[in-house]
């Protein structure tokens, strides 16, 4: 546990009214009633009788006359080691003190219709715990090796990430060069590093996104299923009615049908690789007919490609940003090829928005931390993400096998059945059209499986029940045992 300060800073003793006289007496008042508030709480230090004076620029002997007054009352005690401090045997004050919980309020706040947006999000995107089928959990051999330690402590303790003030908005850069050569070897995506902005993930990307490219009564196209990360970041700018919901059919998402519903938006989002959640790539004849509907209409396309590097089967598409770098925003991530308590991720943007991105960059947290940074530019510098990447791919795919297994085991198709895809850091297990999956994935949770549901993340009245079972690398025996009493919550709400 982190050690404590010593000494506490006391504001309210800043109120020593001088022109009312006898200092020493206004100083006990003020001490006592510190301690009677809470602000001060049972054995706590109190700063020395030196200290305090200079402080308030009063004579030592002021605070010691005032210490002694407060120690005759027993409201004070003298520390064994030195010192002088609360007395440990003074009750302490729950609900005034600095640890009390503030009390729920009588009447409810009136909170703005953002404001309650928000606390939904909160609940909605609320992390598992981290158990199968958490997504994302770096255990196991998924969790990057020694090498990432040795290298943050070296850069941290000496190198380019100690200590240091503001740093490039953009992101520093080595990191910018070392993803743009990333992004062009993995997925044929063309820039420079001056295209490139270090996020904190592409949660962040989405947000800046949303911020740069739409205005108030701009529509945007978002997919039917889609990420609620999204949707709820679409709902709090543009406004519901502002997002057109596209359904998603087995090529991905259906352009004929936006261009018909809604052919005048401003933005797209898509996951072309690997549709969020359901998981098909983007057809080629697809991938055609966005790009020409958005280079007619000179509407932006915002690509996240959040986990194509998990790829387990056949050949990857490439990348949209390489068909056409002018027309899409290009959205990578981190967090699933190495974790996400990294937060970094990059946006690489057509050249002409770079300053755009960057002021909003600066707005929201002026820039990620310089040292996480260096240790990353490091990390993929010197081969090791590459290396990274092949091993969690097969110890992906290997353990994707045993859990679609497990599946066919323990669950009956009747209840249950997996959504094909042959990519990514998460499976989708379809559920009968009777269930609630919202009431599986509680009682999962409470047999201690984290899944999520699939059905928040489809429009209104178009939802289908589902899990999102995410891939770790726990132990077979664990992940069998996950799979048994993930069965049993399905039992339990068929
Ligand atoms: C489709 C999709 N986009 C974006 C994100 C956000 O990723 P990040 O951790 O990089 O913010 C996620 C996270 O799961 C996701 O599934």
């Amino acid at each position: 546990m982190a050690r404590r300060p010593k000494v506490v800073e006391l504001p309210a003793l800043g109120s020593l009214d001088r022109s009312a006289g006898n200092l020493a007496r206004q100083l006990t008042v003020l001490l006592r009633d510190a301690v009677q508030r809470g602000d001060l709480i049972p054995g706590e230090l109190l700063p020395s009788s030196r200290f305090l004076a200079q402080a308030l620029e009063v004579a030592r002997g002021t605070v010691v006359e005032a210490f002694s007054q407060l120690l005759a009352e027993g409201v004070l005690e003298t520390k064994l080691g030195g010192g002088t401090s609360v007395a440990s045997s003074l009750p302490p004050t729950p609900a005034k003190g600095k640890q009390a919980r503030p009390r729920a309020l009588a009447t409810p706040l009136a909170l703005t219709g953002r404001a309650t947006q928000f606390a939904e999000v909160a609940a909605l995107m609320h992390p598992l715990p981290h158990v199968p089928f958490a997504v994302s959990v770096p255990v196991g051999l998924a969790a990057p090796d020694d090498v990432w330690r040795r290298l943050g402590n070296k850069i941290r303790a000496r190198g380019p990430g100690a200590p240091a003030s503001y740093d490039d908005p953009q992101g520093i850069r080595v990191l910018r060069e070392a993803i743009a050569d990333y992004a062009r070897r993995s997925r044929s995506v063309h820039c420079t590093a001056e295209q490139v902005i270090v996020t904190s993930g592409t949660q962040q990307g989405l947000y800046l996104s949303s911020q740069v490219l739409l205005e108030p009564g701009d529509l945007a196209w978002v997919e039917d299923p889609g990420y609620r990360g999204l949707s709820a970041i679409l709902e709090n700018t543009i406004g519901h009615r502002q997002m057109a919901c596209i359904p998603v059919d087995e090529e991905g998402l259906d352009v004929a049908a936006g261009i018909r519903t809604n052919g005048a938006a401003r933005v797209a989002f898509v996951t072309p690789s690997h549709q969020y959640p359901l998981g098909m790539p983007l057809s080629m004849a697809r991938r055609s007919a966005l790009l020409s509907w958005a280079q007619k209409h000179k509407a932006w396309i915002v690509e996240d490609d959040y986990d194509s590097e998990l790829r387990y089967a056949g050949h990857p598409f490439p990348a949209l940003q390489g068909m056409a770098p002018e027309r899409v925003i290009y959205l990578g991530t981190f967090s699933k090829i190495l974790f996400p308590s990294l937060r970094l991720g990059y946006a690489i943007v057509p050249p002409g928005l770079e300053k755009s991105f960057i002021g909003a960059r600066i707005l929201m947290d002026r820039h990620p931390p310089t040292a996480d940074q260096h240790v990353l530019a490091a990390f993929m510098e010197e081969g090791h993400l590459d290396r990274h990447i092949r091993r969690i791919r097969n110890v992906y795919a290997e353990r994707r096998e045993q859990i679609i297994g497990l599946l066919h085991k323990h669950i009956r198709r009747s209840s249950a059945w997996l959504q094909p895809s042959d990519q990514g850091a998460h499976l989708v297990l379809l559920l009968a059209e009777h269930m609630n999956d919202r009431d599986v994935a509680r009682a999962a949770l409470k047999r201690g499986v984290s899944v999520r549901a699939l059905s928040p993340m489809y429009s209104a009245g178009k939802a289908r029940p589902g899990l999102i079972l995410g891939l770790v690398d726990f132990p077979y025996e664990q992940l069998e045992a996950a799979v048994v009493a993930l069965s049993k919550a399905i039992k339990s709400c068929a």
